[in-house]
C-alpha cells in the first residue's frame, strides 16, 4: 500500500524510514519532504501543503492512511478536512489539537481536569502583564498563547527579561496572532521528560520514554531551540514514574477530552517536569502538551521499535489500539542534531553538506533542513541532520553517534558535545 506523511522534519524521515519498513508498505510521500526523504528509495515528496489539496492528492494517487507529523496542518484542520472526505489519517482535529496550538486552552483544561501543572494567569493587557511579574517576582515564565514554532517561551530570570518578553508580546505584536494573548507562569526547577503516547479516542498506547536537550550549548547554556538531540529511554522515567504520569496526567487528559466532548486520537506527548525527591512523591507537572511525536524525540524513540509501525497506525485509526503489541529494542537510542551556521535566530541556509554514511543498523543519518539541489545536498533550515545510534549503553551510543557526526561536514555546523548526559550521570 501507499502512504502519506505529513511534514519535512527529522521526525518526519524518521517516520518515512520505519514505515518503509513494513512489509505491506509498497512506497511513502512525503508533503513536504526534505532532502532525505527526496533521496530515500521507495519515497517521493510532494509539494503540497494545503489540507484540501493533500486530500485531492490522497484521492487521485490511492493512498491508503496519512501521518501527520507537524502541529501547523493539524491546527489548521487537516485531520477534520480528510474524515469528512472518508480518508483515513492519524491526528488529532483542530479542536483537540488546541491542546497545542493554545497555551490558555491548555492550561484552563489541565485546572479542570486536576492534571498538575505551573499555576499561571492569561494576559492581553500589558499592563496586568507587568503588574503580574512585579507581584509574583523572578523566574517567571512568560509563554505566547498560539504556536511560534519553538520561539514562543521565555524563561525569564530577571524582571527587565519578563517584562521585555511582554512589551515584545504584547506590545510590539513581535510574534502576531500567536503572542496577542501570554500565559504567565510559576517557573518549575526539575528534569523534564518527554512523554508520548497514541491515543485512538479511548485506548492509551504509550512510547517509549525520551529526553530532549532543548538549549543550543553543552551544559544547557544558551538560547531555547527546538531541540539538539534526544536520547531513550530516559531513566528518570523509572517504572514508578511512569505508572504516575500514566494515573496523574496522561488518563484525565484522554478521560477529559472525551467527557469535554472533543475525544483525543493521535499522538499526545506531554511535556514535563519532575521535581526533586523520591519516585513516590516527587512533583510532577506538565510544562506543555503537544498533539504530535517530539522532534528530534522520535528519531532515537523509532531506532528503538521493533514492530510493524504501521499496524499500530492502523489500530490507532480502527479504534482497536488495545490490541496493539509494542516491542521496544532493550539498548539505548540517541540522536545528535547538527544545526546550521546562526541557528537559532537566523540560520544560514545553501551550505554545502558533505561525508552522510548510508544507514546502518545501528546509526541513521536523518535529515530535517536539507534540500538537493544543483546536484548537492546543501542545507535548507536550522536543524540540518539528527545522526541517531543505537548501541548496547548510554556511552556506547554516544561514541558512534558522534564517530558519525565527526565524519559530515557543512561550513558552519553547530552540534552540542553532551547528548545524553543526564542519564551518564545517573551511571
Ligand atoms: P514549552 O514550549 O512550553 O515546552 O516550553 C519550552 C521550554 O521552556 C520547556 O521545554 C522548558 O525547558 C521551558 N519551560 C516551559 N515552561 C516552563 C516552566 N513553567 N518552568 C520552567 N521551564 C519552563
Ligand atoms: N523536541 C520538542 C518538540 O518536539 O516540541
Amino acid at each position: 500500500m501507499k502512504l502519506l506523511v505529513i511534514g519535512s522534519g527529522g521526525r518526519e524521515h524518521a517516520l518515512a524510514w520505519r514505515l518503509l519498513q513494513s512489509p505491506r508498505v509498497a512506497h511513502v510521500f512525503v508533503a513536504p519532504g526534505n532532502g532525505g526523504t527526496a533521496t530515500m528509495a521507495r519515497s517521493t515528496n510532494v509539494a503540497l501543503s494545503d489540507p484540501a489539496a493533500l486530500a485531492d492528492f490522497v484521492k487521485k494517487e490511492g493512498i491508503t492512511l496519512t501521518v501527520v507529523g507537524p502541529e501547523a496542518p493539524l491546527a489548521l484542520g487537516v485531520v477534520d478536512t480528510f474524515r469528512a472526505q472518508g480518508l483515513k489519517i492519524f491526528g488529532p482535529t483542530q479542536a483537540a489539537a488546541q491542546l497545542e496550538s493554545s497555551k490558555d486552552f491548555a492550561k484552563v483544561f489541565m485546572v479542570r481536569h486536576q492534571i498538575p501543572t505551573a499555576a499561571y494567569q492569561t494576559f492581553t493587557d500589558p499592563i496586568a502583564a507587568h503588574a503580574y511579574i512585579e507581584a509574583q517576582g523572578v523566574p517567571i515564565v512568560v509563554k505566547a498563547d498560539g504556536l511560534a514554532a519553538g520561539k514562543g517561551v521565555v524563561v525569564a530570570l530577571t524582571s527587565g527579561e519578563a517584562h521585555d518578553a511582554v512589551d515584545a508580546m504584547l506590545g510590539d505584536g513581535s510574534l502576531g496572532a500567536a503572542g496577542a494573548r501570554v500565559v504567565i507562569e510559576e517557573c518549575l526547577l526539575g528534569e523534564e521528560a518527554s512523554f508520548i503516547i497514541l491515543c485512538d479516542g479511548k485506548n492509551i498506547l504509550p512510547l517509549a520514554t525520551s529526553q530532549d536537550h532543548k538549549r543550543l550549548q553543552d551544559a544547557d547554556q544558551g538560547p531555547n531551540t527546538g531541540g539538539m538531540g534526544a536520547y531513550s529511554p530516559a531513566p528518570v522515567v523509572s517504572a514508578a514514574i511512569h505508572a504516575r504520569v500514566m494515573r496523574e496526567v496522561i488518563t484525565p487528559t484522554i478521560e477529559g477530552m472525551k467527557a469535554d466532548g472533543i475525544p483525543f486520537t493521535g499522538f499526545l506527548y506531554a511535556g514535563l517536569m519532575i521535581g526533586d525527591g523520591d519516585d513516590a512523591t516527587r512533583p510532577i507537572k506538565v510544562l506543555e502538551f503537544n498533539c504530535r511525536l517530539g522532534d528530534p524525540e522520535t528519531q532515537p524513540i523509532l531506532m528503538r521499535l521493533r514492530s510493524d509501525f504501521l499496524e499500530i497506525f492502523e489500530h490507532g485509526v480502527a479504534g482497536t489500539l488495545n490490541q496493539a503489541e509494542v516491542e521496544w529494542d532493550p539498548r539505548t537510542a540517541l540522536g545528535v542534531v547538527m544545526a546550521s551556521a546562526n541557528y537559532p535566530a537566523t540560520p544560514r541556509l545553501g551550505d554545502a553538506i558533505s561525508g552522510i554514511p548510508a544507514a546502518q543498523p545501528d546509526c541513521v543519518v536523518f535529515h530535517a533542513g536539507t534540500v538537493a539541489k544543483n546536484g548537492e545536498l546543501q542545507t535548507s533550515g536550522g536543524r540540518v541532520l539528527c545522526v541517531t545510534a543505537l548501541a548496547d549503553n548510554v556511552r556506547a551510543t554516544q561514541q558512534r553517534a558522534y564517530d558519525v557526526v565527526k565524519s559530515i561536514n557543512f561550513d558552519g555546523a553547530q552540534y552540542r558535545t553532551d547528548i545524553g548526559w543526564r542519564a551518564l550521570e545517573k551511571k
